[in-house]
């Protein structure tokens, strides 16, 4: 099939590698005239695993090109997905400014039958707005085309978004038409693997789904993260309270991580948005609202660890073992390595910092300052600190020489963010252990 995408951010670029790799002759259309050279030059710009590799073999192949010419990608792809940014409005609401002139541009060049997909994450009602602006624009133009709209939201995490795209649990789908169902049916069928995927609905259902699954996910965080906090008071290990209620198949083992909170580009703007959609019709959420409040709270919980034992953080140096929101990602949108930092910097205290791919971002984020060190590696980061936190559970984190980390600092105090080591072990090894609802822990 011919796919145009508009928006090669992360979702975009993902979605037409990932298109095209299964035989779609694929155009992704960008307005950042640089990054479409780059892109164009094989050059990604994003940490994403696998990315690179189906970008360079599709590029080669001829599958997949990128152009700033909206004409040209409007006049390619029969379906034309738009995932452009939805940054969140200073109160919390999707911007659909950029969605909407998609649609804009959309209407504006087409001369034949079009299917429009919005893949951003957007409001309820979105395609709505989407499919008025696009009979505008055509209007417009005194022409008269045939097009239809459909929602098709994506469920890919980061650090692992070509693996979830090949291999879906599902592919919603909201339509309003026949033709549309058999379009998205027929693209999404090469991924169905044993049992066809593939979910259709009605538009607005599909449009709440994609808000529905990341608003049940992180609640089950902040509900975890609540009771860790509960688990300290009450002197238990809430990693025993874990892997006995996962056991549980209502509840699983899947997100009752607890932790330092969670971050990224999804899951804090989307509980926002769709409290503010609730809100803004009349319904005031009371079990979403507390998932933004419990989250905000829990991503202090490593500074006030920190404030407990040491009493004055000022002077102190804290090595900081991980930046980005989560492993295999070099984001740092939300990260609670973020407020930590900023807290350690409040309290006049100095970060060693060391992330396997955020080093950049950190650089682009804070700039040059006396009171942070990036370093190369978790050992020199360690070096002369007063306490190591670890923030994001890369693999190179799990398993370090404690004896080896202890000689290295100043005293040897260990947070774990992420609850990611045996305390017996790190104890025997010298430490003073500090973990997430685990002051009893063994
Ligand atoms: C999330 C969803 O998992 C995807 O399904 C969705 O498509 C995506 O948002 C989106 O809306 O685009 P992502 O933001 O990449 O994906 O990150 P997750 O892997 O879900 O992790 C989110 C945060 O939760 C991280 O900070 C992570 O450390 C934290 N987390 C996760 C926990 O603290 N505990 C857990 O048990 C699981």
């Amino acid at each position: 099939m011919r796919i145009t995408i508009f928006g090669t951010g992360y979702v975009g670029l993902v979605t037409g590698a990932c298109l095209a790799q299964s035989g779609n002759h694929v155009v992704c259309v960008d307005i950042d005239a640089d990054k479409i050279a780059r892109l164009t030059r094989g050059e990604i710009p994003i940490f994403e695993p696998g990315l690179e590799q189906i970008v360079h073999d599709n590029v080669r192949s001829g599958r997949l090109r990128f152009t700033t010419d909206a004409a040209e990608a409007v006049a390619h792809g029969t379906l034309q997905f738009i995932a452009v940014g939805t940054p969140p409005d200073e109160d919390g609401s999707a911007d659909l400014q950029y969605v909407l002139k998609v649609a804009e541009t959309i209407g504006a060049h087409m001369d034949e039958y079009r299917l429009v997909i919005t893949k951003s994450t957007v409001p309820v009602g979105t395609a709505d707005k989407v499919k008025a602006q696009l009979a505008k624009a055509v209007a417009a133009r005194g022409a008269d085309v045939e097009f239809d709209v459909a929602s098709n939201p994506e469920f890919l995490k980061e650090g692992a978004a070509v693996e979830d795209f090949m291999k879906p649990d599902r592919v919603v789908v909201g339509v309003d038409s026949d033709r549309a169902a058999e379009h998205l049916r027929a693209l999404y069928a090469p991924f169905n693997r044993q049992h066809d995927r593939t979910i259709v609905m009605d538009i607005r259902s599909a449009e709440l789904t994609k808000y529905a699954a990341n608003i049940v996910l992180a609640t089950k965080i902040s509900l975890m993260n609540e009771l860790s906090q509960v688990a300290d008071r009450v002197d238990a290990d809430i990693e025993q309270v874990r892997r006995a209620i996962g056991a549980d198949h209502r509840i699983g083992y899947h997100f009752i991580y607890p932790g330092c909170g969670f971050g990224g580009s999804c899951f804090p703007k989307d509980v926002r948005a769709l409290a503010q959609t609730a809100g803004q019709l009349g319904y005031e959420t009371e079990i979403i609202n507390a998932v933004e409040r419990v989250n905000d709270r829990q991503k202090n919980v490593l500074f006030e660890k920190l404030q407990a034992h040491f009493g004055d953080l000022s002077g102190k140096t804290i090595a900081v073992w991980g930046l980005a929101f989560k492993p295999n990602t070099d984001d740092m949108r939300e990260a609670p390595s973020c407020t930590l930092m900023e807290s350690l910097w409040g309290a006049g205290a100095t970060v060693r910092a060391f992330d396997p791919e955020a080093m950049n971002e950190t650089r682009r984020i804070y700039g040059e300052r006396d009171d942070l060190k990036l370093c190369e590696n978790g050992e020199q980061a360690v070096e002369g600190a007063d306490a190591l936190v670890l923030v994001t559970e890369w693999h190179i984190f799990r398993t370090p020489d404690f004896t080896d980390i202890a000689s290295r600092m100043k005293q040897a105090v260990l947070v774990d963010g992420r609850n990611i080591y045996k305390p017996s072990y790190v104890s025997q090894a010298g430490f003073t252990y500090y973990g997430i609802g685990r002051s009893a822990a063994s």
